[in-house]
């Protein structure tokens, strides 16, 4: 398996400096900056005058909670605020950049905060252009990018089409998404889950006794957020179905909050469709009182129902998709008191899974704890973790489940 923890392990958050020019794409730079703060990446916006006619500078500042710099002195309580933009990134990207802003920045001027900021930046400067087609071809134009190239200036490739102007050519700024992914890669962070849907189940089920007793598993949910937060920062579209935990969903994730086994199955078979790689990550009741009690049980009137309570299986979320999975990859956790590994490669078995991942479990064992010792089993394979953060643990799923799903 390969041993991307470091990759992972990004020590301060690293800030990107988006520069948007004035051209029709300059709407897409949205996408941009909410796939890259998707990926825990903080983002500043740096405007032409020409851009603020298609985007209006409030959109920028709404997404990033930052200022957004337009003019060279619109910030009085920064009167180089040129510089200090270009000290603050770790990658400049300009996307889309027009013909013209390319012209002034491969031959050195200067007018604008933007261009300013662009000769001022001694970090890696990234350009995403966007014009049309003639424009793009235009011998001025590749001259200036060879020029551009020359000095390290990485180009994100325009793509073929129809362009805004009704021509057909190359010109169209390139996908958002792989404009996100290259600006990552700079920054080494990996966003290998792009375009794939993940399905993360997390937390216990409660199953109701009456309108205030209901039977319950130990769970904090940590494991599965970890998972669903790595696979969002990761690139992928990430369905989070959650049972009743202490945790803020995280950002950029759509959380579905269940409470009974039942609402979770149902509401994994509502994701599960669309869904490239399920975890299965929550401690789901395996037993319900067959009936709830509409209203409170007293215990002087209700002695009986309080002391024999019938209890009826659950539905097994996991091997209920496990068993209809086609080519999604399927991961499943197995908490072991005895014969961990045993237990769990016969879970792997059972529930179909490609993954199980088999943890010790107990008092002062894996639940509620910040940290995992597991064991991910596979049918020809197993790889004993280290005891690590459960983040680290949900990175590494995240990996072998990569790894299962591409061989299928
Ligand atoms: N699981 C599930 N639905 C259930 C029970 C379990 O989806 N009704 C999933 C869990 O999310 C986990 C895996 O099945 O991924 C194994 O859970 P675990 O509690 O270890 O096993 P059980 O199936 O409950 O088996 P046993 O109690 O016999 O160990």
């Amino acid at each position: 398996m390969p041993d991307s923890t470091a990759q992972h392990a990004v020590a301060k958050q690293p800030t990107v400096l988006v520069g948007v020019t004035g051209c029709i794409a300059a709407y897409k730079s949205c996408e941009i900056v909410r796939g890259l703060q998707k990926a825990g990446v903080r983002v500043k916006v740096v405007m032409t005058e020409h851009a603020t006619e298609f985007v209006g500078p409030t959109t920028f500042r709404a997404l990033t909670h930052e200022p957004v710099a337009v003019g060279l002195f619109d910030d009085p309580s920064d009167p180089i605020h040129h510089i200090s933009l270009a000290q603050e990134a770790d990658v400049f990207v300009i996307a889309p950049c027009t013909a013209n802003v390319m012209a002034k920045i491969a031959n050195g001027i200067a007018d604008d905060l933007l261009t300013t900021t662009a000769l001022a930046t001694t970090s890696p400067l990234m350009i995403a252009p966007a014009m049309n087609v003639h424009m793009y071809e235009n011998a001025a134009t590749m001259a200036n990018r060879g020029k551009l190239e020359m000095r390290g200036v990485e180009f994100i490739e325009a793509s073929e089409g129809y362009l805004a102007c009704g021509d057909v050519g190359r010109g169209r700024l390139a996908d958002p998404s792989d404009i996100v992914t290259a600006v990552l890669a700079r920054l080494g962070i990996a966003h290998d889950l792009a375009g794939l849907r993940v399905l993360v189940t997390a937390g216990p089920t409660v199953e109701p006794i009456d309108p205030v007793r209901y039977l319950t598993n130990s769970s904090s949910g940590k494991m599965g957020y970890a998972v669903a937060e790595a696979a969002a920062r990761r690139g992928a579209d990430v369905t989070l179905v959650s049972g009743p935990v202490a945790l803020q969903p995280p950002s950029g994730v759509h959380t579905v909050r269940v409470r009974t086994a039942r609402d979770m199955l149902q509401a994994c078979e509502e994701a599960f469709k669309d869904t490239d790689i399920v975890v299965c990550a929550a401690a789901v009741a395996d037993m319900r009182p067959e009936v709830a009690a509409a209203s409170k049980l007293k215990k002087a009137t209700d002695a009986e129902a309080l002391s024999t309570i019938h209890l009826v299986e659950n539905p097994d979320i996991l091997a209920t998709l496990g068993a209809a999975k086609g080519r999604r990859t399927v991961v499943g956790f197995a908490a072991e008191t005895d014969d961990v590994v045993a237990n769990g490669r016969a879970k792997l078995e059972k529930k179909y899974a490609d993954l199980i991942v088999a943890n010790e479990v107990g008092y002062r064992k894996t639940f509620g704890e910040d940290t995992n010792t597991a064991v991910l089993i596979m049918a020809d394979e197993e790889v004993t973790l280290p005891t690590m953060s459960k983040r680290d643990v949900a990175e590494r799923i995240l990996d072998q489940a990569l790894a299962l799903h591409e061989r299928k």
